[in-house]
């Protein structure tokens, strides 16, 4: 890739060519506030808040400038403060900021630029108030969604659409009435999202948040046990109950992406009903048994197949070890090419 060099704030820094006055800040420390920008998605420009100063030129969004050799830009002066505050007092006048009650406190985008350009309450309260109350929207599953919260930053659209193809979501209505929504405004549950929960993980606040969100002590490195994939992933854990999980952005397979069933079918690892123990049936009815007992029972059952009428179905939650050695015991032992299995896309 090509290399340019520009200054940012006095500082001379060699930036690769196509990349964007905000990527190249950030990627060397800079910070610039931003809300409407992720690293996944492109540049839309809505947010006003990346705003820096380029020398000959002015004001310029900085998250869709891309860099130029000998460009001389500073990310801070009168100007870009006035129109940052501007822009963040306007959405936060028409959010409901009951952030001690928010998943997201500590963690939001909203608070980490409204703490960087300085909010004065005095200036809010002469701003105009909300005057409406969005419903929210709890019909999914997994997931809720809280308009009163939404910085309208428009990721969770792209994110629909861009990165997942499915476009279950836009903007609608207009004014102080605009908001996220699906065709024909109705609930989640009955559009066509499918719940992966991708626009989740990447809004930047707590408009978009999971069912029951628990933050874990500590997290644990593995794979998605579900299908053939092979997902990376980040299990949470609090004690000793998985309480959340992510996608590893790290692993070459999903690069942090996961489905449905990836990212919120973990329950029944905790679950009280799961099975921990063999049962075997005995006069109609399921009974715990030993290892050893159930071993021996399938043993001397699959010796009455062998030979005969006998089909392996192996598992996708199965790994490819294991599914190599079931097909190696029903064509060996069982003396049958009938195996299939469902690990496969
Ligand atoms: S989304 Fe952010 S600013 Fe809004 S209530 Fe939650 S933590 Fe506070
Ligand atoms: S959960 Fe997935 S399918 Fe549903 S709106 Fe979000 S990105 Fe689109
Ligand atoms: S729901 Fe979240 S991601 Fe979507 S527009 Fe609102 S703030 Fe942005
Ligand atoms: S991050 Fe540049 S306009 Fe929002």
């Amino acid at each position: 890739m090509d290399k340019i060099s520009l200054t940012i704030d006095g500082q001379e820094i060699i930036a690769n060519n196509g990349t964007t006055i905000l990527e190249t800040a950030l990627e060397n420390g800079i910070y610039i506030p931003h809300l409407c920008h992720h690293p996944d998605l492109e540049p839309v420009g809505v947010c006003r808040l990346c705003m820096v100063e380029i020398k000959g030129r002015g004001l310029t969004i900085s998250c869709k400038a891309p860099v130029e050799e000998g460009m001389v830009a500073r990310t801070e002066s009168n100007e870009i403060n006035k129109a940052r505050r501007m822009a963040v007092e306007l959405l936060i006048v028409n959010h409901h900021a009951d952030c001690l009650s928010c998943a997201k406190n500590t963690q939001c985008k909203l608070q980490e630029v409204a703490n960087y350009i300085g909010i004065e309450e005095k200036r809010l309260q002469r701003l105009r108030k909300p005057t409406g109350q969005f419903a929210i929207d709890t019909s999914n599953p997994f997931f809720d969604r809280d308009p009163n919260r939404c910085v309208l930053c428009g990721i969770c659209v792209r994110t629909c659409e861009e990165i997942q193809g499915v476009s279950a979501i836009d903007f609608a209505f207009r004014g102080y009435g605009t908001t996220v929504s699906t065709f024909g405004n109705k609930p989640l549950l009955e559009s066509r999202c499918e719940s992966c929960g991708e626009c989740v993980v990447r809004c930047p606040v707590g408009a978009l948040i999971p069912k029951n969100v628990q933050q874990p002590s500590r997290e644990v490195k593995s794979i998605c046990p579900y299908c053939g994939c092979g997902c990376g992933i980040y299990l949470g854990v609090r004690g000793s109950t998985i309480v959340n999980l992510r996608g590893d952005p790290d692993n070459p397979v999903n690069r942090g992406s996961l489905c449905v069933k990836g990212r919120f079918g973990y329950e029944f690892i905790n679950h009280p009903e799961r099975l921990t123990r063999p049962l075997i049936k005995r006069n109609g009815k399921f009974v715990e048994v030993a290892w050893d007992e159930a071993l021996n029972f399938v043993a001397k059952r699959l010796a009455d197949y062998k030979g005969g009428h006998f089909a392996f179905i192996a598992s996708a939650k199965c790994t490819n070890e294991e599914n190599y050695l079931f097909q190696k015991f029903t064509r060996t032992v069982m003396g049958t090419n009938n195996i299939d299995h469902c690990a496969r896309l």
